[in-house]
């Protein structure tokens, strides 16, 4: 109820972080067309505190405007601050400074997670306590903790979570969330328990009475019109007439609803999470996360969407009508972007760190990207790399070796011919700590046990970050043949007419892409994903500047753009 009157929300996940801020509102403005009218969000610790003790609440970041702007358009919110969010989201949203101190447990009662979680909510909290409902604004409920019950049962923890929130401010409604079966351990008696996933309005209101009051209101947090991707596995596809048939007996049946997407967006830059249980290797998921929602990846509505609009109109009150759906945005295609210059990484190292083991990144003070490890060795045998994460490339005097992939269990490499006095690189890339499961706390990256030859611990490092925030410190020469290792290969463009559009990456091997200085996100060739969606918005009348990093593949020539993703093609490379 809201005011007195009964509301069903009928609402829609987007994260602020996934979506360029200049496309805030028109993607709400499609999700009213649609005939939601509210909009769930995940709020990222580790966006909004990349530093400790340093808060970004700007640009992308502002979570204000974004909340701001859904009132504007006349939208509610439910906030899901947690602030472990899983989301397919670098360490579930948790900072990765968290880390640092190899002893601190997250998601916990450990102390000093809960100090350092109660100073950023109790930043968030001067964002966002004044959009409450109950002071004027548009946020109707606040999340607690994210399907806690399936990663433990302790109530203690879970009722520490509600009063960091509630002495922070946040006055209003507060719910947990969980799958069916996980409800038991990760509700909290006395809060509302939506069930995630659960798609049956009968079962769904049996779970939520035998947890709660008996007299709803009923909600199911995360339902899933359609599924996200990872590296090297099957494009996920969730038929659209399916999905929209299940909408229509949820929504029959007064059930609230948060559709878990409606629109995924991007996860650029190094954002991206992985997945890992116990008979489930290690697994990070790709950068696009179009995630076959109703809105597609570049804000464009979809079969999907037409469909939902079509049920939710239904159940609309006689007389209300839904907004047209706003047309389809125009694409370009780029052809034959020549690269004119280029920066091969092992010219362009900063000065190294030594130690006698190999350190992690948390203990290089580095957040994500790629460290380089440098030692000499004198005779060959099986390099070993215990504790690789989480992807490899291994180097004798600057030659490639082997690369060596987590996600595939390798960690050694038989080294033959080595004579004294070889430089051993090894190149090790953080492709994105693990958001969900029982490994969550167990995130440390880069080389984070020990590296042996022939069982003999290798020892007398150097180690080079190059955490490619941007691509300063780099310094490129005119041509292409100065690359003989991973490297970066910069094309100038020039074009009259800006539009959406997608960089092609099929004769790329794995790395990322700068366009006019922001990380599209990665790529590899392994898929599905062979395409970066490029957004209008960040394209210039006149001239572009595009920067490929490449660590698999050299010679390369040319970029080319698409007018159409291609996120279901998987090679066997
Ligand atoms: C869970 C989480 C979400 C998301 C989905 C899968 O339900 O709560 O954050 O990870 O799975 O996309």
């Amino acid at each position: 109820m809201l005011d007195g009157k009964p509301l069903q929300m009928i609402s829609g996940e987007m994260h602020c972080a996934r979506v360029p801020r200049e496309y805030w509102r028109d993607r709400m403005k499609m999700a009213k067309a649609m005939g939601l009218n509210t909009i769930g969000t995940y709020v990222f610790w580790n966006a909004h505190e990349p530093v400790k003790g340093q808060y970004d609440f700007t640009g992308n970041n502002d979570i204000t405007a974004f909340v701001k702007t859904a009132q504007e358009e006349g939208l509610w919110v439910v906030l899901r601050p947690s602030p472990y969010a899983c989301a397919e989201w670098e360490f579930g949203g948790y900072p990765w400074w968290l880390l640092k101190d190899s002893t601190l447990k997250v998601r916990s009662t450990d102390p000093k997670f809960l100090a350092a979680y109660t100073n950023y909510i109790n930043q968030l909290a001067k964002q966002l306590v004044p959009l409450q409902v109950t002071h004027g604004g548009n946020i109707l409920m606040i999340q607690i903790e994210n399907e806690y019950g399936s990663y433990s049962d302790d109530k203690k923890y879970l009722d520490i979570n509600r009063q960091v929130f509630r002495k922070a401010g946040f006055d209003g409604v507060l719910f947990t969330c969980d799958g069916a079966d996980q409800m038991p351990k990760g509700y909290l008696p006395g809060y509302l328990p939506a069930v995630n996933g659960l798609e049956d309005p009968v079962k769904v209101k049996e779970l939520i009475n035998k947890y709660h009051n008996g007299k709803g209101p009923y909600y199911i947090a995360e339902w899933y019109p359609g599924w996200f991707d990872n590296w090297g596995k099957k494009h996920a596809k969730v038929p659209a007439d399916q999905v929209a048939q299940t909408l229509d007996k949820i929504l029959a049946a007064g059930i609230s609803i948060n559709m878990y997407m409606f629109h995924g967006g991007t996860t650029r830059g190094f954002m991206n999470g992985a997945n890992m249980n116990v008979n489930d290797p290690y697994s990070p998921q790709v950068s696009s996360y179009d995630y076959d929602s109703p809105l597609d990846e570049a804000g464009n509505a979809t079969e999907k969407f037409y469909k939902f609009r079509e049920i939710i109109a239904k159940h609309l009150p006689t007389g209300q009508k839904l907004p047209d759906v706003p047309a389809k945005k125009p694409t370009i295609n780029i052809a034959n972007i020549k690269f004119d210059a280029s920066a091969d990484i092992f010219n362009n190292l900063p000065k190294p760190s030594v130690s006698a083991k190999p350190l992690c990144f948390e203990d290089l003070d580095q957040a994500y990207g790629f460290v380089l490890y440098r030692t000499q060795i004198k005779s060959g045998g099986t390099l070993k790399l215990d504790g690789l994460r989480d992807y490899a490339i291994v180097y004798l005097n600057g030659k490639q070796i082997a690369t060596l992939d987590r996600r595939l269990k390798q960690d050694s490499v038989m080294l033959n011919q080595v004579l004294s006095n070889t430089t051993l690189d090894i190149l090790v890339e953080n492709n994105g700590r693990i958001n969900y499961g029982p490994f969550l706390a167990d995130n440390r990256h880069g080389l984070t046990k020990s590296v042996t030859l022939n069982n003999t611990e290798v020892l007398n490092w150097k180690m080079y970050r190059l955490p490619f925030n941007d691509l300063s410190g780099f310094m490129f020469k005119p041509g292409l043949n100065t690359v003989v290792h991973p490297g970066l290969y910069k094309g100038i463009f020039t074009l009259t007419n800006v539009a959406d559009t997608y960089f092609d990456m099929h004769a790329f091997g794995k790395g990322f892409v700068f366009l006019n200085g922001h990380n599209l996100g990665k790529y590899w060739q392994i898929g599905p994903q062979q395409t970066l969606y490029v957004p209008a918005g960040w394209l210039k009348k006149g001239k572009n500047e595009v920067v490929v990093f490449d660590e698999l593949k050299t010679s390369h020539q040319s970029l080319s753009a698409i007018n159409h993703p291609i996120l279901d093609q998987n090679t066997t490379n």
